[in-house]
């Protein structure tokens, strides 16, 4: 048999993609995410998929855009890069930066990034800023600031992220052999509701797959200006990542609504916490901002405003956001090393 190993998105999908011979490929092999199936769907009638973006090298979907991104500015013998975040873009750019032996610097709110989105910045050494300020403001910031530094803005407002982001929409398609009925996306700065929109597209006219689905955007109800219609001055919502008030692909996000003929629709942090809790009882650990997308859908499905099969994004990996756990479940106090404690504890003796 011929050996076969995933080669991340930009072998795997580069006609898709704005490379040429001159482009090096920064990559960690990105991508290649399960698609699974969930049991949360059948109590409210629905085939219910989730495409788990948390298998991704640093742990979330951000990987696959910067990938692109980080080779873009490798490509053009950029300084360095530089982001604004809520962590995991953060996160990602900072690996892709090590990666490609570049500088990095992370623009990020003073408060609300969670440890494990930090940590990964300072272990693959890049320059973290905490600003006193929320994403929103953090990232006008950068805008202004990588053009005076003669930096490369690696935020989703540089379209080879969303090139890149993309690629999760042809994946989805070439596993089911086909579009599904309903995609369903945790939506923050818009970025990524955009570039799944493109995809489906994308695919559809390089006559890769047959239909569209309907895109289903989910927001946490403290953040939710899609939803509400006007930009949100302070965002609140457990769901750190997505704590945002005036996305930059505003317009994006409501297109791919609109075209697709589907929805936007915001989710209580106590249902997003609650959809966090019945992932992870399946073995799926996702952080509060991926449970949006869930915690959307079945509400949908109990309104029965959704039928058929939904496919749920679930963009980052629960491991990077420990405190949120920590602050619902007592760690268990230690018990004596010995078979009788054990049994006690378990009920068992
Ligand atoms: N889910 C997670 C886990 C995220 O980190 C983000 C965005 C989103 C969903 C929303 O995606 O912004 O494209 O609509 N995180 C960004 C960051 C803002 O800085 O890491 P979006």
């Amino acid at each position: 048999m011929q050996p076969r190993m995933w080669r991340g998105v930009v072998e795997e999908y580069r006609e898709f993609l704005p490379f040429t011979d001159a482009t090096p490929v920064i990559t960690l092999r990105e991508g290649g995410t399960p698609l699974l199936e969930s049991r949360l769907g059948t109590p409210v009638g629905l085939r219910l998929l989730v495409k788990y973006e948390a298998t991704n090298p640093t742990g979330s979907f951000k990987d696959r855009g910067m990938t692109v991104a980080v080779s873009k500015a490798a490509e053009a013998r950029a300084r360095g890069i530089i982001c604004a975040s809520t962590g995991n873009t953060a996160a990602s750019a900072a690996a892709y930066a090590a990666r490609a032996g570049l500088p990095c610097a992370l623009i990020v709110p003073a408060s609300g990034v969670a440890l494990g989105k930090l940590v990964q910045g300072i272990a693959c050494g890049a320059t973290i800023i905490a600003v006193q300020a929320a994403f929103d403001r953090a990232l006008d910031l950068v805008r202004e600031a990588a053009p005076l530094l003669g930096l490369t803005l690696v935020n989703s407002v540089n379209p080879h992220r969303l090139a890149g982001q993309k690629t999760a929409a042809f994946e989805i398609c070439d596993a089911l052999g086909r579009a599904p009925q309903t995609l369903a996306i945790p939506v923050g700065n818009a970025g990524n509701i955009t570039a799944y929109w493109a995809g489906f597209k994308e695919y559809r006219a390089a006559g890769r797959s047959k239909s569209l689905p309907r895109m289903v955007g989910v927001q946490a109800e403290g953040a939710a200006p899609l939803v509400q219609g006007h930009p949100v001055d302070e965002p609140r919502t457990v769901a750190s990542a997505i704590r945002i008030g005036r996305p930059a692909s505003w317009d994006g996000a409501m297109t791919a609504v609109r075209e697709s003929g589907g929805t936007l629709l915001a989710v209580t942090d106590e249902e997003i916490l609650a959809a966090q809790d019945q992932l992870a009882r399946e073995g799926i650990f996702v952080e509060p901002a991926s449970a949006a997308s869930v915690a959307g859908v079945l509400k949908m499905g109990r309104a029965r405003q959704l039928d058929g099969e939904v496919v749920c994004v679930l963009t980052g990996h629960g491991l990077k956001d420990p405190e949120v756990i920590q602050a619902r479940a007592n760690l268990p106090a230690p018990i004596p090393a010995t078979l009788e404690a054990i049994s006690e504890r378990l009920s068992l003796g």
